[in-house]
């Protein structure tokens, strides 16, 4: 995903993590503040959740930078940082947060839950099936320190599916009544949150 303006500068880094007040994870001094910075990222934002709405047939974005602000929801947002003539490529993004959900067990049984849910994920059309979905899954697990059975995901679509059977073998939901999907071993081992 192109833009007119250099993303080097508001994404340093070849995998930046946004958190809800739009702050990038790890501080970058850029000298003196720069309020245009701030608009390009929010025109960023809202670009690639059209774009993934656009491809999974929504009729509404779900991720938009002032949806980000309200929810404390995080972004990786992963980037090239030499295309478009060095001034660089948005490749694509992955939205995760907490959230409280009831969860069927194997058995049926409700169980209240706070779960690291994956709520948005998308790579640009022209770079799918290229590894960059693993790249930034496997960046995600590793920086919330998470098994991927032990996620729940939101509404994931064919692809996601095919993509969560390929890389992790999940391949076995258990069924829910709400929109998430876990999976087996869900339940098994999980890790106490600090
Ligand atoms: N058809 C079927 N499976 C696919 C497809 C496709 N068109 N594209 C990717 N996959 C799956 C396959 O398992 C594929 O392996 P294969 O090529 O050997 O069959 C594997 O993903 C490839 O892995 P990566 O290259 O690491 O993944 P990619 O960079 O393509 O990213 C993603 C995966 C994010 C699902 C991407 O395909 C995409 O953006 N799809 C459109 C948007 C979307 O459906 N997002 C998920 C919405 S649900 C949610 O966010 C909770």
């Amino acid at each position: 995903m192109e833009f007119s303006f250099d993303l080097n500068p508001i994404f340093p880094e070849r995998i930046s993590l946004l958190d809800h007040h739009l702050r990038l994870s790890r501080k970058v001094t850029y000298g003196s503040y720069r309020s245009d910075l701030d608009e390009q990222l929010v025109t960023v934002i809202n670009r690639m959740g059209e774009a993934s709405a656009k491809a999974q047939l929504l009729s509404a974005s779900i991720t938009t930078a002032s949806r980000m602000r309200t929810n404390k929801h995080k972004l990786y947002v992963l980037r090239d940082s030499r295309a478009n003539h060095g001034r660089g490529v948005v490749i694509g993004f992955l939205k995760v947060g907490y959230k409280k959900l009831f969860v069927l067990d194997p058995h049926g049984r409700q169980n209240e839950m706070d779960t690291l849910c994956v709520l948005d994920f998308y790579v640009h059309e022209a770079l799918q099936r290229h590894g960059h979905g693993r790249e930034l899954f496997d960046h995600m697990l590793q920086y919330e320190g998470v098994e991927p059975r032990h996620l729940a995901i939101d509404r994931p679509s064919n692809k996601f599916l095919c993509f969560l059977r390929k890389h992790y073998g999940l391949d076995s939901a258990i069924p829910q009544v709400n929109n998430f999907v876990v999976f087996e071993g869900f339940f098994r081992q999980r890790p106490v949150r600090g």
